[in-house]
């Protein structure tokens, strides 16, 4: 079917929804700095988000992931509205410090009960539960010791996957590793925008390399404690387009892409790190012998979030991969200046299909953050979220549509939440959130979401 009368679809957007599967999970995520708060109860241990955000001048506004969402509290009414919303499946990520608060030794048992208690909420209310192992809260005890740049925190982080795994995994099958490594290596690492705040391309490197490590040490741990266990791993990837034909910005859109999208894909797809990118960096790898096997960990499904594309000039002056991304004139922006490209998540399915594939590829993030307000009649109108909630999905289906196995899409995201260096005030929730209350609203976006999914469901 084809949707016309019941929902706004036209043109591009027209949203195919009978390409995508009946099994289709139809999700939203978030994380866990991004929305727990309570960051010092029940014998959770700081991140080095705790550490960054309270960093003087690292965080808009000062803001910090003491409350968030109070989602740690609140979870009951977290899971009543992604009923609502008719989702059922839900990405979360488990908070490390909590589980294990020094990073490695004992297990804390009282953070490992907060998600037995929400995985079984998650169950009773017909929603899967997706666990992603790290999205970016290291235990400050390890970042003590080194942090990523060093191998030990790569077999820390498979201790905890496997307690974790070990408690959760009769029940949860749908497991990621690491959420967008990108970020913690380069962002964290090397341009210094996020946690730890370092600008250091031999840490950026060495940390990228002992993330994958890490990935792959602990989907063998994961594996291990839960037979069951469907693993994959969570990118953010773009399509690199060069601004212009020159041979300069051929060779810098081909490094972009090398940096962003193959440094990332190609290890764990059993070809190694880029011969290409190993020359851009020139830091040695810290590679032993049986590494490249162990990164290269089986894959049950792959995990791709998508947010914009990148028109991409040579940069000889600036940092690894001495490329910059050109802003394009007339392209439409979304409230963190992002370019609206939805074409570019068909692009990004189908290269992963053709080149990585073929496993089920998971749309486990994709989203939009715009000035919401709430109006005075209690409601929450944001067309242009709905407009690209809706493209993009329709990019979903025509991928679909052309072979590629789209399993699922999970919204980013449930609730407007810690946005990371920017605060809280760029807004990316299908429900909105009063932080000065903790009062949630259903935006009109997720109100169109859920007809989205009843739609398909009726179809
Ligand atoms: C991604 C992150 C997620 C969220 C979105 C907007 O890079 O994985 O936590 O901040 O961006």
């Amino acid at each position: 079917m084809t949707l016309s009368g019941t929902l706004p679809a036209s043109g591009a957007d027209a949203l195919d929804l009978a390409a995508l599967p009946r099994d289709f999970l139809w999700g939203t995520a978030t994380s866990a700095y991004q929305i727990e708060g309570a960051v010092a109860e029940d014998g959770r241990a700081p991140s080095i988000w705790d550490t960054f955000s309270r960093t003087p001048g690292a965080i808009d506004g000062g803001h910090t992931g003491d409350t968030a969402c109070d989602h740690y509290h609140r979870w009951p009414e977290d899971i009543a509205l992604m009923r609502e919303l008719g989702t059922n499946a839900y990405r979360l990520s488990v908070a490390w410090p909590r589980v294990v608060p020094g990073g490695d030794g004992p297990a804390n048992a009282k953070g490992l009960d907060f998600y037995d208690r929400l995985v079984d909420g998650l169950l009773a209310a017909g929603i899967q539960p997706s666990v992603t192992l790290y999205h970016w809260d290291l235990p400050q005890a390890l970042q003590d010791r080194g942090g990523w740049p060093e191998r030990d925190t790569a077999e820390h982080f498979a201790s905890y996957a496997g307690l974790v795994a070990a408690r959760l995994g009769d029940r949860v099958t749908q497991w990621a590793t690491l959420n967008e490594p990108l970020c913690s290596a380069w962002i964290g690492h090397l341009e210094g925008r996020m946690a730890p705040g370092l600008t250091d391309l031999t840490a950026a490197v060495r940390a990228s390399y002992h993330l994958l490590l890490g990935h792959g040490l602990a989907a063998r741990a994961v594996r291990a404690a839960a037979p069951a266990a469907r693993i994959g791993i969570v990118n953010n990837l773009s399509p690199i387009t060069p601004a212009t034909a020159s041979a300069a910005d051929l060779a810098a859109a081909r490094r972009m892409d090398g940096h962003v999208n193959r440094w990332w894909l190609d290890p764990v797809h059993g070809r190694g790190f880029p011969d290409d990118m190993r020359e851009v960096y020139r830091v040695d790898l810290p590679e032993r012998a049986g590494d490249a096997g162990t990164i290269a960990a089986p894959l049950d499904w792959i995990g791709l979030n998508y947010y914009f594309p990148q028109v991409v000039a040579a940069d000889p002056e600036g940092p690894a991969p001495h490329a910059r991304q050109i802003a394009r004139p007339g392209v439409p922006r979304t409230g963190m200046d992002w370019e609206v490209d939805a074409d570019g998540l068909e692009t990004l399915i189908m290269r992963l299909h053709r080149e990585y594939g073929p496993r089920p590829i998971h749309i486990t993030e994709n989203g939009s953050a715009y000035p919401d307000a709430l109006a005075p009649d209690g409601t929450v109108h944001d067309p242009e979220r709905t407009a690209f909630l809706t493209s993009h999905l329709a990019a979903c289906a025509r991928a679909a549509r052309r072979g590629a196995p789209v399993a699922g899409y999970y919204a980013w995201s449930l609730l407007d939440n810690f946005e990371w260096a920017y605060g809280y005030d760029k807004r990316f929730g299908l429900v909105h959130v009063d932080y000065a209350t903790q009062r949630r609203t259903v935006k009109s976006s997720g109100r169109h979401y859920a007809g989205i999914i009843a739609a398909h469901r009726a179809g």
